[in-house]
Parts: structure tokens; C-alpha cells; sequence
């Protein structure tokens, strides 16, 4: 592997895993012949990535200013209570992660929450995040955009 490969392959292994588990961290670094500590730099310093497991499902509610001034924070409660998250951002059942994360480049959509593959839903409300959740819960495929 080249280091260039650095990214992508930590990207596989957080889609495969859902998270880097440290003895991962150790064969990348291994593999691309540079320090673990580099490859421990770019694992924290992405937000797309996750050196502990999640929940299987994984929502991240944008809390910038262009989704805060639009109530993306009463939609991050709005999620939490109605999983029950608690402080370590999982809920019980271990099925949904909800993290808050600072802008996620779709201001025009805000406020914006993204699911569990990575597909942005636009136009938030506390209701339609709900739902969104639920229909993930569920296992119905939701097509980007609104609910
Ligand atoms: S502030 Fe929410 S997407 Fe930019």
C-alpha cells in the first residue's frame, strides 16, 4: 500500500466495522510502512471516523449556525429523548448512535441530519427526524432529500 492510501483504507475498515479498532490502526500503519501515530492523527482527526464501536446506526445532527439559527439543536434533543441517548451518545438497544458535528457543507439544506449511510436529509424538523429514525428503525430505505 501506498501512504496515500491512508484515507481510503480507513475508510473501508470504519464502513466495514463501523469503527478503527486499535489493532486495525496497527496493520494500516504496518501496511503503508509509516507511524501508527500518523495514522492515529487522520483516524481523530475526521469526524467520519470512530475509534470506538457505534450504535449499527449512526445519525449526526448538524449544530453549526446555519443549522442551529434553523433548530437543528431541537432537533438533536428532540432525537436523543425519543431514543433514549444516553451521555455516551448510544441509545439502549444499541442501534442508534446520535452525534452532533459542526457543519456538514449542506447549509442550504439546514438544518440537516445524516443517517446511517452517509445520505443527507435536508429541511429538519424535531417531527421529521422522528420519523426519519423510525423509518431507518424499521429498515425502509429513505431517498435522500425530506422524508
Ligand atoms: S451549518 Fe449545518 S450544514 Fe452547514
Amino acid at each position: 500500500m501506498h501512504p496515500g492510501e491512508l484515507i481510503p483504507a480507513l475508510q473501508r475498515i470504519q464502513s466495514e466495522r463501523g469503527f478503527l479498532p486499535p489493532q486495525a490502526l496497527h496493520q494500516v500503519a504496518r501496511a503503508l510502512g509509516i507511524p501508527l501515530s500518523q495514522v492515529v492523527g487522520v483516524a481523530t482527526f475526521y469526524a467520519q471516523f470512530s475509534l470506538k464501536p457505534k450504535g449499527q446506526h449512526v445519525v449526526r445532527v448538524c449544530l453549526g449556525t446555519a443549522c442551529h439559527v434553523r433548530g437543528g439543536d431541537k432537533v438533536f434533543e428532540e432525537l436523543l429523548r425519543f431514543l433514549s441517548v444516553g451521555p455516551e451518545g448510544t441509545s439502549p438497544y444499541q442501534e442508534v448512535a446520535v452525534e452532533p458535528v459542526r457543519c456538514l457543507g449542506a447549509c442550504a439544506l439546514a438544518p440537516v441530519v445524516v443517517s446511517i449511510d452517509g445520505k443527507y436529509y435536508g429541511g429538519m424538523t424535531p417531527a421529521k427526524a422522528r420519523d426519519l429514525v423510525q423509518h431507518v428503525l424499521r429498515g425502509e430505505s429513505v431517498p435522500p432529500g425530506s422524508p
